[in-house]
């Protein structure tokens, strides 16, 4: 499948609650080029997961509109070309890896399908580096293998683009470097196009092509910043005198401005 682009056209979202209205979103527009790595940084409640539900279709916004491909979100949830990585990764406990992995084509292909699917998912584990924990169970599983089998799970659809809320947001330091190394590795062996939510302004610099900066009251994007690092993206990226310059910018931007829960 060919990489495939989102476009957000002006999207508000307000929530009504009792007698009151929160504007959650306010005139959000964002282009994220087909096969490119673009993240959502801003603090918490500033509306990252709102918008990333919005882009996959979970949620319908107040106003504006989301193209994917140049058609409506919708036609591209039925097409199953969005794939979602969310930050607890909600695997079925009694499954094994590679059952959860291959569970949703089992379904979805009906009779017959369960060889291939079992196929594709054992290309997928190995992806993620799991090729030898296929029979282990959830709980099994450390948190950075677990979210590594979630990674998997929505590879294994085969979507366009993969959509990831804080994935390695409950990830000790360590595991989470690796999975920012391993993350890279794998959009690089496929064409995803991934848009990618943190609060974390090392991981955006580290990750992204782009960043788009968020800030609360209402949600908004208030600056975006082209990240023009070289790829591949290794330790010593962290070492580059303008990685550290990307960070300081963002770091002033955004905890500079007063606006807590973003963190260098
Ligand atoms: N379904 C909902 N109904 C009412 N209010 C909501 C709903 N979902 C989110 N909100 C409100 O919208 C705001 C943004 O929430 P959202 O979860 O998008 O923030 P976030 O940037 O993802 O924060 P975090 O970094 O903590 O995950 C918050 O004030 C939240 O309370
Ligand atoms: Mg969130």
């Amino acid at each position: 499948m060919s990489a495939t682009g989102i476009s957000v056209r002006g999207v508000e979202m307000v929530f009504h609650r009792k007698q009151e209205s929160q504007v959650v979103l306010r005139d959000v527009t964002l282009d994220v080029a087909a096969g490119r790595l673009v993240t959502l940084l801003g603090p918490s409640g500033c509306g990252k997961s709102t918008l990333l539900k919005i882009v996959g279709g979970l949620l319908a916004p107040t106003s504006g509109s989301v193209t994917i491909g140049g058609r409506p979100a919708e036609e591209a949830v039925k097409a199953r070309q969005i794939g979602l990585v969310f930050q607890r990764p909600a695997l079925l406990p009694w499954k094994s890896a590679l059952a959860n992995v291959s569970f949703l084509n089992e379904i979805i292909g009906g009779r017959g399908a369960k060889g291939a699917a079992r196929t594709t998912a054992e290309r997928m584990l190995d992806l993620v580096g799991l090729g030898d924990a296929g029979t282990k169970l959830p709980e099994e599983l450390s948190g950075g293998m677990a979210q590594r089998v979630s990674i998997a799970r929505a590879l294994a659809l085969d979507p366009a683009i993969l959509l990831m809320d804080e994935p390695f947001g409950a990830l000790d330091a360590i595991t989470r470097d690796r999975m920012n190394s391993s993350l890279l590795d794998i959009w690089s062996q496929t064409d995803k196009t991934i848009v990618f939510v943190t609060h974390s302004i090392a991981e955006a610099v580290f990750l992204s092509d782009e960043i788009h900066v968020m800030e609360a009251n209402p949600g908004r994007i208030v600056e975006t910043l082209t990240v023009e690092l070289p790829r591949p993206r290794t330790a010593a990226t962290l070492d580059d005198p303008r990685f550290v310059e990307y960070e300081r910018h963002l770091r002033q931007g955004l905890v500079g401005g007063a606006i807590e829960g973003v963190t260098a």
